[in-house]
């Protein structure tokens, strides 16, 4: 039998285990939990003894722990680098390996915090005089471990990065379903599906953000093995690559910054670090998504804001869009506080002389022809009225039309010489250059200091196009280099104001992603406040994000009733959207009850532990979840139906993760559009309500909702308490 080391990392419920065999590593198992690595020696060979044998003949079938060019399985690789001597090759032997406690902090990217240990393994390419290291850290109080990969050039030449993956694993076996999350603005997020038999599955985005057409968020599952889930701390292009090969019939994984462009330049001493990924196993897709949101709580967002509740708000953008003044704000502001509302937001429009999207990007001076007191002074109004303050910004633009844009045109991102394309008519600031990035946290904490923002919205509205900066040597950095000068900004800026809840937002929800959250700690989900839309948007999310993350409002737009539109949007971050100025004394009742719902049950809403149990992207035309506290004495159930109800069979709806043993009374949230007996409470045991026993068959008698624009839409909230 051949010698060959073993280490064997643990969560609570998972390992992954490495066999270090000479100058190789493989990781040779990830999957539940091994009480040990020894045994079953049927055929004399222990299970995890390397592949590679006494030479590398097998390389083949070796579930490597990195690939690179040329190194004979001509699969995808981890790296690829042009070395000095013009190959494309390298052969990275294993040095040594440590295990130190926590995690490792990366100087100018996010990652994931308060870890338990990390592993870290080093090779070294001789030839190249390249170093390899490789981190996995283990957080595993929510299964998760998160792995990064970091170049060292310790040779005297330049070589070039033109690829540098996070995450490189292999799984036995092909045939796994991808479920990926898709969309496009006011879509984002909805399940797909495919199955990857042979050949590669890509995923990845290459509009600069993480974006709404493919979340870096994915899982690969099969029947009987169970469910693979990744993710990136990371906002800016990314790639994902599934490859089934029939000859070692595995499955490769590889995660991580997208190569799309990518051309880095590494000197002599210098290093390069890849963004931290994440993965995790579980049995099924409803324990991925518990995992993911734990991980997120407790690991991304930061300490001070874990389970810090989140306040209603109410922003005036839908209610009033670029057309208002102060008498309009605190009006709205003050039929704000006679429902409820705990923070007003003022979107979009109060800055320059910004009255439609054409102008004043990066001009963040108050637009005294609205704000005569100016910015500050109605913040004091605001905050005596007794609501918090929250201010929008969108940091990363410039409008031509702008005295930023006058002063420095070279601030914008554009080629010399070349028309660059505008989206919403703006452009967007060169973050790559320093001095942008300086003028940018300047302005910005400026902006916080003057209002005493409570709340700041960070919004992002267009894609990047004509990446180039003057002060760049070399243009296949730009991509990575934006993100890592974005970073910086954002770093600084909420280290300048740790009290600060941020919300990120990006045309609505183009960059939900881990590597925002570790910043900011919710996102806008989406622009369509739509509910029967909002549905797919708001479930898609949740798979890897969790409620207190989503930013989610009630808006007046289409004809829905407020009491369907509070369903969805509860389930979040909530708040309200709209002209309160505007609604009748009956919608402002409507709107008090509602917050006054929220509040009550706001602990278990944002933070309960999240099941799905219909999914909107089934069949049947049924979306339901359910949101349990910790100890199971509440719940809260949110049950929709998108299909004609009309003689259906009698609807039963499977709950999950309530006591079996304990006796729950059942509650039907009041709405204003249903007639009292058509509310349903009783009493029922646990079990009765987990099996799905309970025939809810006039669920949605009387229901109001039943608009073209929403099919026959109809929501319910249940409220379940234990007695
Ligand atoms: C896009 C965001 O998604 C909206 O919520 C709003 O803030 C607008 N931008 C303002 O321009």
């Amino acid at each position: 039998m051949l010698n060959c080391s073993i280490i064997k990392l643990d969560t609570l419920n998972t390992s992954l285990v490495f066999t270090i065999y000479g100058k190789n590593v493989e990781l040779t198992y990830y999957g539940s939990k091994l009480s040990g690595t020894d045994g079953f020696a049927v055929d004399g060979r222990n299970p995890f003894e390397s592949e590679w044998g006494a030479s590398n003949d097998h390389y083949f079938t070796a579930k490597a722990s990195y690939s690179s060019v040329g190194d004979g399985n001509a699969m995808e690789p981890l790296v690829s680098i042009l070395n000095a001597d013009g190959s494309f090759v390298n052969r990275f032997g294993y040095v040594k390996h440590e295990m130190v406690s926590g995690g490792e902090e990366m100087s100018a990217l996010p990652c994931a915090h308060s870890a338990d240990r990390t592993l870290i393994i080093e090779y070294y390419d001789d030839v190249a005089d390249i170093a390899l290291k490789q981190y996995y850290t283990v957080f595993s109080d929510c299964d998760v471990i998160a792995v990064r990969q970091q170049l060292i050039n310790n040779g005297k030449d330049c070589v070039s990065v033109k690829r540098l993956f996070s995450l490189q694993l292999e799984i036995d076996g092909t045939g796994y379903k991808c479920v990926s999350f898709h969309g496009a603005w006011g879509r984002e997020r909805f399940r797909k599906e495919l199955t990857v038999s042979a050949g590669a599955l890509e995923l990845q985005s290459m509009t600069g953000h993480s974006s709404a057409m493919t979340n870096p968020f994915f899982m690969l599952e099969k029947r009987g093995v169970g469910a693979y889930a990744f993710n990136l701390i990371y906002s800016g292009n990314h790639k994902e690559l599934i490859e089934a090969q029939a000859f070692t019939d595995n499955t490769r994984v590889l995660t991580g910054l997208s190569d799309y462009c990518l051309d880095w330049i590494l000197k002599g001493g210098e290093s390069f670090e890849s963004p931290q990924a994440v993965m995790l196993f579980a049995d099924s897709e409803r324990e991925v998504t518990l995992q993911m949101h734990e991980f997120a709580m407790k690991h991304i967002v930061g300490r001070a804001f874990a389970d810090m509740e989140r306040p209603v708000l109410l922003n005036n953008w839908e209610g009033t869009y670029f057309n208002f003044n102060e008498k309009k704000l605190l009006a709205l502001a003050e039929k704000a506080v006679e429902i409820g509302v705990e923070l007003f937001v003022l979107d979009d429009g109060w800055f320059g002389h910004r009255d439609d999207d054409t102008s004043s990007l990066g001009d963040w001076y108050d637009n005294k022809r609205k704000l005569n007191g100016g910015l500050g002074s109605l913040a004091d109004k605001i905050r005596a009225m007794g609501l918090k303050f929250g201010i929008w910004v969108e940091p990363e633009m410039i409008s031509e039309d702008s005295d930023l844009f006058r002063a420095h045109p070279e601030y914008a991102m554009a080629i010399p010489g070349r028309e660059p394309i505008r989206r919403r008519h703006q452009l967007m600031l060169d973050l790559v250059n320093p001095e942008v990035q300086d003028y940018v946290i300047k302005e910005i904490s400026d902006v916080i200091e003057r209002c005493g923002a409570y709340y700041v919205k960070w919004d992002c509205n267009r894609f990047m196009s004509d990446m180039y900066s003057p002060t760049l040597e070399n243009p296949g950095e730009y991509f990575h280099r934006y993100e890592l000068g974005l970073y910086r900004i954002i770093k600084e800026i909420t280290q300048r104001f740790p009290e600060v809840l941020f919300e990120s937002c990006s045309s609505g929800g183009n960059r939900f992603d881990l590597g925002m959250l570790r910043y900011m700690p919710q996102a806008w989900c989406s622009d369509m406040t739509e509910p029967g839309h909002r549905v797919s948007i708001q479930e898609g999310t949740l798979y890897a994000y969790p409620q207190s993350a989503i930013g989610a409002h009630v808006a007046a737009w289409s004809n829905t009733s407020f009491e369907t539109k509070f369903n969805v949007a509860c389930i979040g971050a909530f708040g309200y959207e709209l002209d309160v100025t505007a609604c009748s004394e009956a919608e402002l009742q409507v709107m008090k009850a509602q917050i006054e719902y929220y509040k009550e049950h706001r602990h278990l809403l944002q933070f309960g532990r999240y099941f799905r149990l219909d999914s909107i992207f089934g069949d049947d035309g049924k979306s339901s979840w359910i949101i349990v506290n910790d100890d199971k004495s509440e719940a809260i159930a949110f049950l929709c139906a998108t299909k004609e109800l009309n003689n259906s069979k009698p609807s039963k709806w499977s709950f999950t993760g309530l006591d079996d043993d304990a006796m729950y009374s059942v509650e039907m949230r009041r709405q204003a559009n249903l007639k009292d007996d058509f509310v349903i409470s009783g009493k029922a045991n646990g079990s009765v309500l987990n099996n799905g026993l309970i025939s809810f068959r006039d669920l949605f008698r009387g229901e109001a909702d039943r608009l073209p624009c929403t099919g026959t839409l109809a929501t319910r909230l249940i409220y379940f308490k234990k007695i």
